[in-house]
């Protein structure tokens, strides 16, 4: 593909990302499509693939994907059919077409004890379904489409749906103080950023391989509610305090790293990009949260 990518398929609609990679998107590709499950169900063999046929691609964006982390434990063939098979199906289908595919893929691959933060060909070692799974994707897709590039990303955020900033600001219009655990590390992504970078990505067609995209500074999840509440008490929002507490203390179904810090060294250098401030983008979120309350 010598020319830059004029129709884009984004692969998911309502997700936070998706919607972000659309705003982004239109206005800088002659045609953009957010294909929504009904269009290109990932769990479906063929539904995917035969839509890239039909509308002929560029460019695919895989931001679609089994998000729930927790039912994933119970449900990892489920998941893996969207995660692994499905991504994989997608990619399988670029080449031919001489597309540029993009997959979305998550900083749970690893399982890291705190350390320093994962290098792009760190070994990865998911500790739960559904980094299982999305590890198994990022494989079949490198392996289908050599040229794909694979984006890990971390703690995506929107201030839309069930991302945890609106979980934070949601449970404070109940509670004065909530507990969040303060023994895990990771560096939370605006949907909006991380877009930005995809589609950079998307529009270098040497840059294949795997990429790490996390916001910095970085930190606990305890301290990263501070900061919702900082900003809320501000903005004369919902505001709680914070109860930092320990993993063991919130038991979950599905094992988290305790540091799934990422560093983003590969995409600055290819994009040019400085990794992105969490903080900017959280005022972004609380804007967008107080407007659809
Ligand atoms: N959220 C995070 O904290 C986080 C962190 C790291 C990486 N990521 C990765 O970032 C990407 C985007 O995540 P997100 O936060 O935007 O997730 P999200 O808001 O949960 O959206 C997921 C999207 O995937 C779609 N989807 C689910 N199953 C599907 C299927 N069988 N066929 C087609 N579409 C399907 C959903 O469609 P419906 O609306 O129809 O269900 C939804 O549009 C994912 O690859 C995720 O693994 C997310």
């Amino acid at each position: 593909m010598t020319q830059p990518p004029a129709r884009l398929l984004i692969l998911g609609r309502s997700g936070q990302l998706a919607r972000a990679l659309a705003a982004q998107a239109a206005g800088r590709f002659d045609a953009v499509r957010a294909a929504g499950r009904e269009d290109a169900d990932l769990a479906r063999p063929g539904s995917a693939t035969g839509l890239i046929a039909e509308w002929r691609p560029d460019a695919v964006i895989n931001a679609a994907a089994w998000t729930a982390v927790d039912e994933a434990e119970t449900r990892e063939h489920e998941a893996r059919a969207v995660n692994a098979r499905g991504a994989g199906e997608a990619a399988a289908a670029a080449p031919a077409l001489g597309a540029r595919f993009v997959l979305v893929s998550t900083d749970y691959v690893f399982g890291g004890a705190p350390g320093a933060p994962f290098a792009e060909d760190a070994p990865p070692a998911p500790v739960n379904a559904y980094g299982r799974t999305k590890l198994q994707g990022e494989r079949a897709v490198l392996a289908a489409c050599p040229g794909a590039a694979v984006v890990r990303a971390a703690g995506v955020f929107s201030g839309a749906g069930s991302d945890f900033p609106s979980a934070m600001w949601r449970l404070a219009e109940a509670r004065n103080e909530i507990g969040v655990v303060d023994d895990q590390l990771t560096g939370p992504t605006f949907a909006g950023d991380l877009a930005r970078r995809l589609i950079a990505l998307t529009l270098l067609p040497d840059a294949h391989g795997v990429f790490h995209c996390a916001s910095g500074p970085q930190l606990s999840w305890a301290a990263f509610a501070e900061a919702c509440f900082d900003l809320a008490r501000e903005a004369g929002a919902p505001s709680a305090r914070v109860k930092p507490i320990t993993t063991a203390d919130f038991p979950r179904p599905a094992a988290r790293p305790a540091d799934a810090r990422l560093a983003s060294t590969r995409l600055e250098a290819v994009t040019g990009l400085p990794a992105p401030d969490w903080r900017t983008g959280l005022s972004k979120a609380l804007d967008a949260w107080l407007s659809s309350r």
